[in-house]
């Protein structure tokens, strides 16, 4: 899979490309992650990418000329666009297992008071990370290659992608590590039991459990 990000901050990448999971995919070739900015296609002065809103009112839009010269010097014919807005789908695990599948996925970050609306006519989809403002498109860039990338065969193992929580409409169950106490609270006998079948029961019972609790919307759809 490659995921291409475009933005004008480049930079907030760094870290998110260079630590732990995401880094180890990347080196063992599981997923290429292309940055591109958006500046550098520019052909007006000083490389201006935003101008003010037509009509009046606050902020800086993102121009149309340097974001499509940047998306088509990335876009080829298996190129899925996506532009992250507030205003779109709102992103979740079944739309992540749909995107995994596919080989090339371009995000565009907008900023500001977002981007020139006739951008809709490039891309083919409308993704947000929840309904919530943040400055920018590149932690929601950040939070969706994430979660693709998790599920690229190889980059975790198989069963802990399985299991996790929403992979089934289902929570994931709860987990615990040494010592067995820890200030007087102690993990549940069972898990100490070395009784497999046991163990598997009490997970799959706690994982509904707490689904049921907080999220029975989940389990409802899954019946
Ligand atoms: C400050 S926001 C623009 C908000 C826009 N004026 C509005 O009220 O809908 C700037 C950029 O951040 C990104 N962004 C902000 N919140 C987001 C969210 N919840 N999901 C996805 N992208 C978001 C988008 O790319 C957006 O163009």
């Amino acid at each position: 899979m490659k995921i291409t990000i475009l933005t004008l901050f480049p930079n907030m990448f760094s870290g998110f490309i260079s630590e732990s999971i995401i880094k180890r995919a990347i080196e063992r070739k599981l997923v290429t992650i292309e940055i591109v900015n958006i500046r550098d296609f520019s052909e007006y002065n000083n490389q201006q990418v935003d101008d003010t809103p037509y009509g009046g009112g606050a902020g800086m839009v993102l121009m149309m000329d340097p974001l499509v010269k940047a998306l088509k010097s990335v876009k080829t014919e298996d190129s899925i666009t996506v532009l992250l807005t507030p205003t779109g789908v709102t992103w979740k695990q079944s739309l992540a297992q749909e995107y995994a599948k596919k080989s090339h996925i371009i995000l565009i970050c907008g900023h500001y008071e977002g981007v020139d609306e006739r951008i809709l006519n490039y891309v083919d989809a409308e993704i947000s990370i929840g309904d919530f403002i943040l400055t920018g498109g590149e932690i929601p860039a950040m939070a969706i290659a994430d979660s693709l990338i998790r599920l690229i065969d190889g980059v975790i193992k198989k069963e802990s992608s399985e299991e996790e929580t929403f992979s089934h409409d289902l929570f994931d169950y709860p987990t615990y590590t040494k010592p067995a106490v820890y200030d007087g609270y102690a993990v549940p006998d069972v898990l100490l039991s070395g009784n497999h079948e046991k163990i598997r029961l009490w997970r799959e019972e706690m994982a509904r459990k707490k689904t049921e609790e907080r999220r029975p919307d989940l389990l409802n759809k899954e019946g």
